[in-house]
């Protein structure tokens, strides 16, 4: 009888830079408050990248990060994604430059965009490589330079973001360990609230588009708010259900940090308490693809081989999803300070 083969994370890295800006930072630049911004966000500081470094920067720094967890060199790594929407320039992509920085010099790459869903649908994506058996061992990076279009005039967006990246390595699993399930969903039509106006082929970059400020991200933050609370914890909650999961099988809710009251609304549609859900959106802010994996990082620690795992993210497309995954690490293994 042939056996399951599911992929499964077999390290894990996350990496933010030094720079810290905080609430009572930005209330230098623009008018707003420390209460209202941990009250309506849950954040308090967010990571700033150095103006003249990239994403591939960060990426480059997890991808030797998750090498030197796993006693491996980058030449061993068969494939990298990078899931982003501040890549460093339209193309070549962020990963293929990533992986030479890295010296990941026999994997082959691209990018996947999704916002802030990103990481979890490269990790879908990079799952199949590892499931088919095409590959050995897969990279998926969730990294994100927010600063560099966030218009920090605006205070309705430059509370939110900030800098990071993260990731895992995927490998073989035949102990039913590894990702279970997943559901990923996209809509277009919320398009309208949250996104870049320029800079595509739509409306490629001129004078007026930069004076205009259309290189800067844009939200209508309350249909956002509104789509995400459902989606979220619906989608979250759907994966339990077609999986027969309560809420005591559920070790850990690892949510995409995009504001507390969103996490909130998530653990409760699936009957979790707080101490069950993985949150450092206050250090953070949201660092869109790269929250998700961040989490799994600094908590890895705590993690036991077995434990049941529930990804869960929203963002802009609109796009959403869960996935559901057995953790396969014991405590110390698969992580690295470095
Ligand atoms: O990660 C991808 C997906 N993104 C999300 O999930 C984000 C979803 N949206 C949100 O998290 C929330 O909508 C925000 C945090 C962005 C905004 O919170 P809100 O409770 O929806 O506030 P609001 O936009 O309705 O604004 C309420 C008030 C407004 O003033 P008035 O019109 O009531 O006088 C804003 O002008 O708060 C004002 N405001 C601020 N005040 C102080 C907006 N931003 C600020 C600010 N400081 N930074």
């Amino acid at each position: 009888m042939s056996q399951t083969i599911n992929a499964a994370i077999t390290a894990v890295h996350g990496w933010t830079p030094e720079t810290v800006l905080s609430n009572a930072d930005l209330c230098k630049m623009v008018d707003t408050n420390d209460e209202w911004i941990r009250s309506r966000t849950g954040i308090s500081e967010r990571r700033i990248l150095d103006k003249d470094k990239g994403t591939s920067h960060m990426a480059a720094e997890v991808i030797k990060g998750l090498c030197a967890a796993r006693g491996i060199e980058p030449t061993e790594i068969d494939l990298v994604i990078v899931a982003t929407v501040t890549p460093d320039m339209p193309f070549p992509s962020t990963a293929n430059i990533a992986s030479d920085l890295a010296g990941a010099t026999n994997a082959w790459g691209f990018d996947l965009e999704a916002a802030c869903s990103g990481f979890l649908f490269a990790l879908n994506t990079g799952a199949q490589f590892i499931k088919t058996g095409q590959h050995k061992r897969v990279c998926v990076v969730g990294a994100d330079k927010m600063s560099s279009i966030v218009d920090y005039t605006d205070r309705t967006t430059c509370v939110l973001f900030g800098d990071a990246a993260a990731g895992v390595f995927l490998e073989a699993d035949t102990e039913g360990l590894g990702i279970q399930d997943s559901i990923l969903k996209s809509d277009g039509s919320g398009r309208e609230f949250l996104h870049m106006k320029a800079g595509g082929s739509l409306n490629p970059a001129t004078a007026e588009t930069v004076a205009k400020k259309m290189h800067y991200l844009f939200q209508d933050g309350k249909p956002v708010f509104k789509a995400a609370v459902t989606s979220m914890a619906d989608v979250s909650y759907e994966i339990m259900e077609r999986n027969g999961l309560s809420a005591d099988d559920v070790s850990w809710l690892v949510p995409h940090q995009a504001n507390m009251r969103i996490i909130d609304a998530t653990a409760r549609r699936m009957g979790l308490s707080t101490d069950k859900v993985m949150i450092n959106i206050e250090k953070y802010g949201n660092t869109t693809a790269a929250t998700i994996p961040l989490c799994l990082y600094e908590w890895s620690k705590d993690l036991s081989k077995g434990e049941n795992l529930i990804l869960s993210a929203f963002g802009g497309g609109f796009t959403w999803g869960a996935i559901w995954l057995k953790w396969s690490l014991d405590h110390s293994s698969g992580t690295s300070d470095c």
